[in-house]
């Protein structure tokens, strides 16, 4: 069966910019800025992107085009060897898909909430309410009972899905990026323009751009601006390599990996600046100074401070409205990527129909999502898992595949492949990117978060909990990648050959 296409080169730019834009733009960036510092985040964050974010972008649609499969027919054409670091990486997709698709149903919750304000004078409060207890000396595993309001959202979140996923590349995906994505742009663009004509914004804003040198020296500045340009341009979780296997014979590769990454990065700046010039409002009407207003970081900067912000601007529910639908509609495209990852490499692994898979794919993410639907402890285990699979997941994985192909594996072929078909060369500055600075500055970081996990374990969690949710997680998701990988398969993936047109 000939593989599904795009229809256009807009519909491929636009699910590949819908994947990237996701909640680590509105959500993750703002308070990743604002924890390290502010204007200090943007020059590792912009070193991040240039020697790793872009080379390695422009490699997974280099391999997923001429190989023309998921991550795991596209290592396996490489050499059948390699075909569990595809698994690997489409399980860390997993992993990251089963909790995103639970903070989307938080920004559905709000997002109804935004009507009438539903959060109160106190968003904190409602938000301890909205997540539930489970009362006192419970752990990670203590399940009293889920939380209605965001299992309802996650049922909706799940269905959406499906119904994309189902309708295949054409039909399903890009349909939803074309109406998702515009929309998305001009709600961003409405919400920065009144974030930056508030009193009080531009104390936000010089906050967010003011470079702070010192912080350079500090390692885990450098740390976070590496994990959020990987998440954020979703490369090393399979989506990239899975999204290009899709595009025709002839495509640009070089010029479509720089638009993905600009037009994303492009966005989370403006999401840092509409961030940012309400929080610089909102310090200024509460004559607080903009860190201490920004620095209730993670979770707490959408769902706790921008209510917070929220219920001080004139109209302030239709500005409710808007945001929350844009973090609703960016987590959504990226979700539907993270998924389409994992039906894909099934599909061609199995040679089971895309209906048969995208149902029962849609069914077993729902019911695994609902362990971070617990009362209480479902916020637990989310932070857990997230914070593993960034640090151990996403990272190691992309220093794995860097090697792979930058050592193992003839990176001068796949550069040939590339300007054979792209509008401008890539030259020397990406094979030292990927086969250089990338894997020292990854492997340096694995072996740091490593040190520091061990020295310092994550957030005040119980041994148990770390040990269970986190270490035999990351573990055994590589385990499993290599166990799939030596199952039989009898999809495309054993023909070996592309059918592409
Ligand atoms: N790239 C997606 C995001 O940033 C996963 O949310």
């Amino acid at each position: 069966m000939a593989r599904e296409q795009w229809g256009t080169r807009a519909g491929f730019i636009l699910a590949a910019v819908g994947s990237a834009i996701g909640l680590g733009n509105i959500w993750r960036f703002p308070y990743m800025a604002a924890e390290n510092g502010g204007g200090a985040f943007l020059i590792p964050y912009l070193f991040a992107l240039l020697t790793a974010g872009i080379p390695i972008i422009i490699m997974e649609f280099a391999i997923g085009h001429k190989f023309s499969g998921a991550a795991p027919a596209t290592f396996s054409r490489i050499n059948k060897k390699w075909e569990w670091l595809g698994w690997w990486q489409t399980l860390v997709g997993f992993t990251i898909s089963i909790y995103y698709i639970v903070i989307i149903s938080w920004a559905l919750n709000y997002l109804l909430k935004s009507f009438t304000l539903g959060w109160g004078e106190k968003p904190a409060q409602f938000f301890g309410s909205f997540i539930g207890s489970a009362g006192d000396g419970a752990t990670v595993f203590s399940t009293v009972g889920l939380q209605w309001p965001i299992f309802f959202g996650v049922i909706i979140a799940w269905f959406i899905n499906w119904l994309v996923l189902y309708s295949g590349v054409r039909k399903g995906i890009e349909v939803a990026n074309k109406i998702l994505m515009p929309i998305l742009f001009v709600m961003i663009i409405i919400i920065v323009g009144r974030a930056v004509t508030l009193p009080g914004a531009v104390e936000g804003l010089q906050w967010l751009f003011q470079p702070n040198f010192s912080a350079l020296s500090n390692y885990s500045t450098w740390v976070d601006a590496y994990g959020q340009v990987f998440f954020t341009l979703s490369i090393a979780f399979a989506i990239m390599i899975t999204y290009s296997s899709y595009l025709p014979k002839k495509s640009d590769i070089a010029n479509n990996g720089f638009m993905t990454a600009f037009i994303n990065c492009g966005f989370s700046l403006l999401a840092g600046i509409a961030v940012f010039g309400i929080l610089g409002y909102m310090a200024s009407q509460q004559g607080a100074p903009v860190q201490d207003i920004a620095g209730s970081g993670g979770v707490g900067l959408a769902f706790i401070t921008f209510p917070q912000a929220i219920n001080l601007l004139p109209v302030a529910p239709l500005f409710g409205i808007l945001f929350f639908l844009s973090l609703t509609f960016a987590g959504l495209s990226s979700e539907i990527s993270i998924n389409e990852a994992g039906i894909s490499a099934l599909m061609d692994k199995y040679g089971w129909s895309r209906q048969k898979v995208a149902t029962g794919f849609c069914l077993i993410g729902f019911i695994i999502s609902l362990m971070f639907v617990r009362t209480g402890t479902g916020l637990a285990a989310l932070d857990i898992v997230d914070h593993f699979i960034n640090n151990f997941g996403i990272a190691f994985a992309g220093l794995a595949e860097v090697v792979v192909l930058g050592w193992l594996y003839k990176l001068s072929g796949l550069k040939e492949h590339i300007n054979s078909i792209s509008d401008f060369a890539v030259g020397s500055w990406w094979k030292l990117c990927l086969q250089v600075i990338t894997p020292i500055v990854l492997g340096y970081m694995a072996i740091s978060n490593f040190i520091h996990e061990i020295k310092v374990p994550y957030g005040g969690y119980s041994s148990a909990g770390l040990i269970t949710l986190g270490w035999l997680w990351v573990i055994a998701i590589v385990v499993i990648g290599i166990v799939l990988s030596n199952t039989k398969g009898k999809g495309e993936l054993l023909s070996g050959t592309s059918t592409k047109k």
